[in-house]
């Protein structure tokens, strides 16, 4: 799914990584962590910039795909390894982004402990977590169509997102982890749609990681696709021009001088 999540989150991503970056100022010659960095919407922004940036993802498929792209910046790399369970020191990093990633870690608690404990005291700390339990739009519109199959009891459903939607979550949650919290931002977080037309066969290896969708066979994956096709024409008319579309939140902190 690697080549889709770069054509089809990546732009989003980039988006809020672009805002990320702005509240922070990280500058060239900061050394910086991202966190389940995917394809590198962020760090490589971080790289063009001139910053030591290294990427972690569990997934080896986007860090090799990663290390592809940070190859013209040979001070950065990305590594395998559990943002739940970082292998670096206490105080490794001067900024530590988390972009839509700890939101989904099974241990979102621990991937929070992780990112503060590596910064350097007075460092920096970015994250964006969704506001919203479905997360992007694709699957928002996913989860409409899925309501309109009929589908057997046992299927499960589009897996909700719980960890720290709210601003008082997220800003709590960083002020008991020993941080000074600037802000916590609203952003509309709109993904890049296919055309509706192709809508499911485009997004088919995101969506394959959903145990409802895997589960379809092949009757039910004809009617969804023509589901998929009404509900994102009907998204593009209806709920974007209404501004019914993502929103995620961005908080930017800093860990205080004082150890906790
Ligand atoms: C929605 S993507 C976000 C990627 C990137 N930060 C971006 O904004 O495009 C979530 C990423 O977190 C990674 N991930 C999930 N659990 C993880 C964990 N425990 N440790 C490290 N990465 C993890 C996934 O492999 C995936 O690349």
């Amino acid at each position: 799914m690697v080549a889709t999540y770069e054509t089809w989150a990546e732009p989003l991503s980039a988006r809020l990584a672009k805002a990320a970056l702005k509240g922070t100022s990280v500058k060239a010659s900061d050394c910086v962590l991202d966190i389940g960095a995917g394809t590198g919407a962020l760090s490589l922004q971080v790289a063009a910039l001139g910053a030591r940036v290294t990427a972690i993802d569990l997934s080896s498929a986007m860090v090799a795909r990663l290390n592809q792209r940070l190859a013209p910046y040979p001070e950065c790399k990305a590594l395998v390894m559990d943002g739940e369970a970082l292998t670096f020191e206490d105080s490794t990093f001067d900024v530590a982004f988390s972009v839509l990633s700890t939101t989904l870690f099974s241990n979102w608690s621990a991937g929070l402990d992780e990112a503060v404990r590596v910064i350097r005291p007075g460092g920096w700390v970015g994250i964006v977590h969704w506001a919203t339990p479905e997360g992007a739009d694709i699957f928002t519109i996913l989860s409409r169509a899925l309501k309109q199959l009929s589908l057997p009891t046992s299927s499960p459903d589009v897996p909700k997102l719980t960890a720290l939607m709210s601003v008082h979550e997220l800003r709590a949650a960083l002020e008991t982890r020993g941080c000074e919290v600037i802000d916590v931002e609203r952003i509309d977080a709109p993904s890049p749609l296919p055309a509706p037309e192709s809508f499911m066969d485009t997004l088919d290896p995101i969506y394959r990681r959903l145990p409802t969708y895997r589960s379809l066979d092949e009757d039910l994956r004809d009617e969804l696709r023509i589901l998929l096709a009404e509900e994102s024409r009907r998204w593009i008319k209806e709920d974007v021009p209404a501004g019914r579309t993502a929103k995620a939140h961005l908080a930017i902190a800093r860990r205080s001088s004082r150890q906790c």
